[in-house]
């Protein structure tokens, strides 16, 4: 079990104490999802990175294992990936079984960037023949020196099938760079994306490459998914996603290079990237991200660690008939079931303007923190607000839904503990779902944790993340209609266990 301390959450990976931000290293290898993590054991605060590491039997529950990769003479381990060396073809297999291979930035300390020279950032790699345990850096490091271009950082390497070689994708400030390599030591230059498309409010960071197969189609496609920071839609940091085509070398933009599409529009779901070598007959593509936004996530109120992951959730490509428009949806993984305990079933009602109905409620229903909720109401017709509360006696998170313009409005100005930043209170999230109201009925599934809540909409089409700090733990969740009546066909709340 884990430290009940104040804010900690209980259906989310956390480190036990210290500095965490982005995933890192997620690979699947041997019956273990592998969880690295950008993280600095001396502080609370972003500091000299190292990667942590715990793995895990089922993406749920974790189990902390010691520090896999320290800084060294070349610098800070930044954020990057892991594969497994199926065929050795880097010639670090020792053993019977392949090696595992890390691919990260190193990122000279501090000084490099005053000098006024701009090739702090490379991109190095380390490997493991004992299952992540422990793990030796390669001596030629670095594989892909830098040409001299500030950002340049967040190594995502796959294997290309088709191609039978190996493909990085990386981040360089407002671009991303694709390089290919037999035995992921030699890497040669292919192409550049995304300098006119999409996203440019900020620094880019943390791509991910992946085929996708469109649901209820054979087409394939490719997703491209970066995190940028600050310029997300709600302000920090987001995570945005191209979807197009990947010929081994270039990535070509299928949809529209001056929209843009979020993979979760809530402030704190950030830098997240899907899991390797999920072996083929899962199919899944599973992704995970750091619940956190760079505008506030050194100065939240918790005491001994910082920061969540969000719950693992799968990715799904869908294609709208009518304007083409590809869509990737996220949504929570099967796996959570094992977390729940007791269920409360709710009668479809027509609940009168300005009634509560209640989905969880400490007092009554005997449900608390952790839950998660699902419900579907009526859309036809429907003209006004209702509202989703998490509230206790002192403080409330509130989020609307407004259909007069079909938008999700997350509010946490009330929310308890929020003056620790001043952008904190005040970033307020807003999610389009103007689509979804053709359907007939609204899908709405919650996960709130003791500092969370992530919401999906009609089976991930719309999520939203968010992150809050009650000064007590929140004892009621409800819907409540602004004007008209508010037709609810069915609802469900199910009380979680801790993960710990
Ligand atoms: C994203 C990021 C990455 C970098 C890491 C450093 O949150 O800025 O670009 O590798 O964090 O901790």
């Amino acid at each position: 079990s884990f430290p009940d301390d104040k804010f900690r959450s209980q259906i989310h990976f956390t480190p036990k104490e210290a500095w965490m931000n982005d995933p890192n290293g997620m690979v699947y290898y041997d019956g273990e999802y592998h969880l690295f993590y950008q993280y600095y054991p001396d502080s609370t605060v972003w500091g000299p990175m190292h990667w942590g590491h715990a793995v895990s039997p089922d993406m749920v529950h974790w189990k902390h294992l010691p520090i896999a990769l320290y800084p060294d003479e070349l610098g800070y381990i930044f954020s990057g990936s892991a594969v497994v060396d199926w065929n050795n073809t880097s010639g670090f297999q020792t053993g019977e079984h392949p090696p595992m291979i890390a691919i990260f930035t190193h990122h000279e300390p501090v000084g490099a960037e005053e000098e006024g020279n701009n090739t702090y950032q490379y991109q190095s790699i380390a490997y493991s023949n004992d299952k992540g345990r422990t793990w030796t850096k390669y001596e030629g490091n670095p594989v892909v020196p830098n040409p001299g271009i500030k950002d340049f950082r967040d190594p995502k390497v796959i294997w290309l099938e088709d191609f039978q070689q190996w493909l990085m994708v990386f981040a360089a400030l407002d671009r991303v760079k694709f390089y290919t390599s037999p035995n992921l030591i030699d890497w040669k230059f292919q192409s550049d994306f995304g300098m006119n498309d999409g996203s440019h409010g900020g620094v880019w960071e943390c791509p991910d490459l992946f085929q996708l197969q469109v649901e209820g189609s054979e087409e394939k496609k490719w997703v491209l998914l970066l995190s940028i920071n600050p310029g997300g839609p709600n302000g920090g940091s987001a995570t945005q996603y191209f979807v197009g085509d990947f010929d081994g070398k270039t990535f070509t933009n299928s949809q529209d290079p001056n929209a843009s599409q979020w993979l979760d529009h809530g402030p704190d779901n950030y830098a997240g990237v899907t899991w390797s070598d999920i072996p083929e007959e899962d199919g899944r593509r599973l992704f995970l991200g750091w619940m956190g936004n760079w505008n506030y996530a050194q100065v939240v109120p918790t005491e001994k660690w910082r920061s969540a992951m969000t719950i693992p959730r799968s990715l799904h490509l869908t294609k709208n008939q009518t304007s083409g428009v590809y869509t990737v949806a996220s949504r929570p993984v099967n796996e959570l079931a094992s977390l729940h305990t007791k269920s409360v079933d709710f009668e479809k009602e027509s609940v009168n303007a300005g009634t509560r109905f209640s989905l969880m409620n400490t007092d009554d229903l005997g449900l608390t923190v952790p839950f998660k909720s699902e419900f579907t109401v009526n859309t036809s017709g429907r003209q006004s607000n209702f509202r989703l509360v998490l509230d206790n006696p002192k403080t409330q998170e509130e989020f609307v839904f407004r259909f007069q313009d079909g938008t999700l409005y997350g509010n946490r100005a009330k929310s308890g503990l929020t003056d620790f930043a001043d952008n904190f209170a005040h970033q307020e999230a807003t999610a389009p779902f103007q689509q979804l109201l053709k359907e007939k009925e609204l899908k709405v599934e919650f996960f709130v944790d003791e500092s969370s809540i992530e919401i999906f909409l009609n089976d991930g089409s719309v999520v939203m993340t968010e992150v809050f700090f009650p000064t007590e733990g929140f004892t009621r969740a409800y819907l409540i209609s602004d004007d008209n009546p508010l037709e609810i066909n069915s609802a469900r709340t199910t009380q979680l266990k801790s993960i710990w």
